[in-house]
């Protein structure tokens, strides 16, 4: 699977008691923030907020029937987005696969109708050997762009607009970019990550090359 997309998949009602966590979330000093525009929560602080654990459910439901997929959650961020948080330079606004690779699903808890609210976007297309690339990339890949992704004449990454409540599940191994927010635009989204225990096992040799590297 390249990418799924599934509109309405929150309905109205439920979005609100979404939206308004989601602002309590940021309100809360207290929370773990990797970053100051996104809030996280594991397996196990995810169950003290009732509606994020039920869309979980949800969508871990979703994952089980559409799709092939046998992972597990790992964790969940809350990502709000204002256009200064945008560097059109930087990851992850440029093509690339990540370097964990997670079945994300994507929630918007905001419209993202057009370019300027800043869909993702994602390429329709399988490309082969990603995970062995993936598999060799050192720990300072990122400075040295090895986990971008250069596209051909034939290949573009689609932006993925949607109305508040709409899904997106896509693969890492996908190549994708976040999309750039515009001033006087603001983007919301529930991103849970799932995993196949499979994925991001190491191996002894990998560890230790990760050590001295
Ligand atoms: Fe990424």
């Amino acid at each position: 699977m390249t990418f799924q997309v599934q509109s309405r998949f929150s309905e109205s009602e439920k979005l609100s008691v979404l939206q308004a966590e989601f602002h309590r979330c940021f309100e809360d000093q207290e929370l773990k923030s990797p970053f100051a525009n996104v809030r996280h929560f594991d397996a196990t602080s995810i169950v003290h907020y009732k509606a994020f654990d039920l869309l979980r459910q949800k969508v871990e439901q979703t994952i089980k029937t559409e799709t092939d997929y046998r992972v597990s959650f790992r964790k969940l961020w809350l990502v709000n987005t204002d256009p200064t948080d945008s560097d059109q330079t930087k990851l992850p606004y440029i093509p690339h696969f990540d370097k964990e690779r997670y079945l994300k699903a994507m929630i918007y808890l905001t419209d993202v109708i057009d370019t300027q609210d800043g869909p993702i976007h994602l390429l329709d297309q399988e490309i082969q050997g990603t995970d062995q690339r993936r598999r060799k990339l050192p720990k300072n890949h990122k400075e040295r762009g090895l986990n971008h992704f250069r596209l051909n004449e034939n290949q573009t990454l689609q932006p993925i607009p949607g109305a508040a409540g709409t899904l997106i599940l896509f693969d890492t191994n996908t190549p994708h970019k976040a999309g750039l927010v515009s001033p006087g635009h603001n983007r919301k989204v529930l991103r849970f990550d799932f995993e196949d225990p499979e994925w991001n096992r190491k191996s002894l040799l990998r560890k230790v090359i990760d050590r001295i590297m």
